[in-house]
């Protein structure tokens, strides 16, 4: 088990897997990680649907023509659902769902990489989330948010580069433009 800052710092995006497949005691272990994810009211919106079967991966790796390719090669993808009825937060909700079980995968030693879904479409211009209810038998009021794929690492990611970390963002007390906080960095 990895303590927190390893962690964040060793989580990058993997989208290149070998074809070993996942144990139940891990698909398990990061779909708890998803259930756990604290949700707006504790209303909990969401819904995961599970797809190891390798021709489904290949068609939700279909769901747009750019940085969905990857899916079609890991051992797992797990698809989040929310229900729109249900949360008027159910984006915030499924994003934390989502980045929760790419923690858990990394606390694992497998590798993982989020697919956004809202908001893209497929190479003919149908609705993406559309696309994919199509595929999973998914009703009208569930909006899928991401399809996160999970594998083991073809080759360790390298930790986050912490001379890349953007401290520019960081404003204290109050916003500064950047014009004030170069004056303040002169003085
Ligand atoms: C909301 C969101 C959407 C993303 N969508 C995609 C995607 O569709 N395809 C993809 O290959 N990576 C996707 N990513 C991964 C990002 O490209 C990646 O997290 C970012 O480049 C930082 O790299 P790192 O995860 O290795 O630190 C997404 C990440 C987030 C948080």
């Amino acid at each position: 088990m990895k303590d927190f800052a390893s962690l964040i710092k060793e989580r990058r995006s993997t989208r290149k897997f070998t074809s070993q497949l996942l144990n139940p005691d891990q698909v398990a272990a990061i779909l708890k990680a998803g259930l756990m994810a604290p949700a707006s009211k504790r209303k909990n919106p969401w819904q995961f649907v599970v797809v190891e079967d390798k021709e489904m991966l290949k068609k939700l790796s279909a769901c747009k023509p750019h940085g969905a390719a990857f899916l079609e090669g890991c051992a797992l993808a797990v698809v989040v659902l929310a229900n729109v009825m249900e949360s008027d937060v159910w984006i915030e909700d499924a994003s934390i769902a989502s980045i929760f079980m790419q923690l858990q995968a990394e606390d694992l030693g497998l590798g993982s990489c989020w697919c956004q879904i809202r908001n893209r479409q497929t190479e003919h211009e149908e609705d993406a989330s559309q696309y994919i209810r199509g595929l999973l038998n998914i009703p009208y009021q569930l909006e899928v948010l991401s399809v996160i794929g999970f594998g083991y690492k073809e080759q360790p990611n390298k930790p986050f580069d912490e001379s890349r970390l953007q401290w520019e963002k960081i404003h204290l007390g109050t916003y500064q433009l950047p014009e004030e906080k170069a004056e303040k960095d002169e003085v």
